[in-house]
Order: structure tokens, then sequence, then C-alpha cells
């Protein structure tokens, strides 16, 4: 019985450390992501994720996309600032559930 508590505890963080903070993704994003949207599109670069039809269609795909795109862009990003930036996108546009 007693080896079952930390499995539990493991259990129990898991989905707290795979969950992005959207604030903390904001700035990242700001930082390495929108000029180039903006430069593609104008205004505030936001209509990358409002346009239709979207290139993203769950919130598998928008995870999948934030990681390769900062891959490409060489932003350095760990797995956890990557999960920051999907989150705060998910919040502010796509709104997967
Ligand atoms: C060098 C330019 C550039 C940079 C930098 C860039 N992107 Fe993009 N992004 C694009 C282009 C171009 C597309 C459209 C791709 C297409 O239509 O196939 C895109 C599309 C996307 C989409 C999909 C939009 C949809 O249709 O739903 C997401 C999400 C995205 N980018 C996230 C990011 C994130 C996160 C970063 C920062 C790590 C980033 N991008 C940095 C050029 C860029």
């Amino acid at each position: 019985m007693r080896s079952a508590i930390p499995l539990l505890c493991l259990l129990l963080s898991l989905p707290v450390q795979a969950a992005g903070d959207p604030k903390l993704g904001k700035p990242l994003h700001d930082k390495q992501c929108v000029a180039c949207h903006v430069k593609l599109l104008g205004g505030d670069g936001s209509g990358m994720y409002t346009r239709k039809p979207r290139l993203i269609n769950n919130l598998a795909a928008l995870e999948q996309r934030v990681a390769t795109c900062s891959a490409q862009t060489n932003a350095g990003w760990f797995p956890e600032e990557e999960a920051h930036v999907a989150a705060w996108l998910n919040q502010t546009y796509y709104k997967f559930k």
C-alpha cells in the first residue's frame, strides 16, 4: 500500500506540469513570433490565428505548430515555454477544449 502514495503524487502532478501558463506565454510570443506574422499580414499579426480556413484545428496541432515554429526560429525554448505559448494562443484565439 505504501508504495502507491508516491505513484499517486506523480499522477496528480502530471497535468499541472503539462499545462502551459498563458500569462508566461504572451511575452515569449511577443518577443519571438509576432513580428513575422505582422510583416506578413499587417495589423497586430493576430490575423494569422483568426484567418479562415485556419491551419490548426485542435490543441495537439497547435502545440505541434508552436514547437515547429520555435525550432525554425531558433527561439531556443524549452518544452515548458512552448506549452506556455500554446496555452496563451489557445486562450486568446483558438479556444480549443
Ligand atoms: C519567419 C516568419 C515567422 C515566424 C518568425 C513565426 N511564424 Fe508562425 N507562421 C508563419 C507563416 C508564413 C505561417 C502560415 C503558414 C502556412 O500558411 O502554411 C505561420 C502560421 C502559424 C500558425 C498557424 C496559424 C493558423 O492557420 O491557425 C501558428 C499557430 C504560428 N504560426 C505560430 C507561431 C509561433 C508560436 C511562432 C514563434 C515561435 C511563430 N509562429 C513564428 C511565419 C512565421
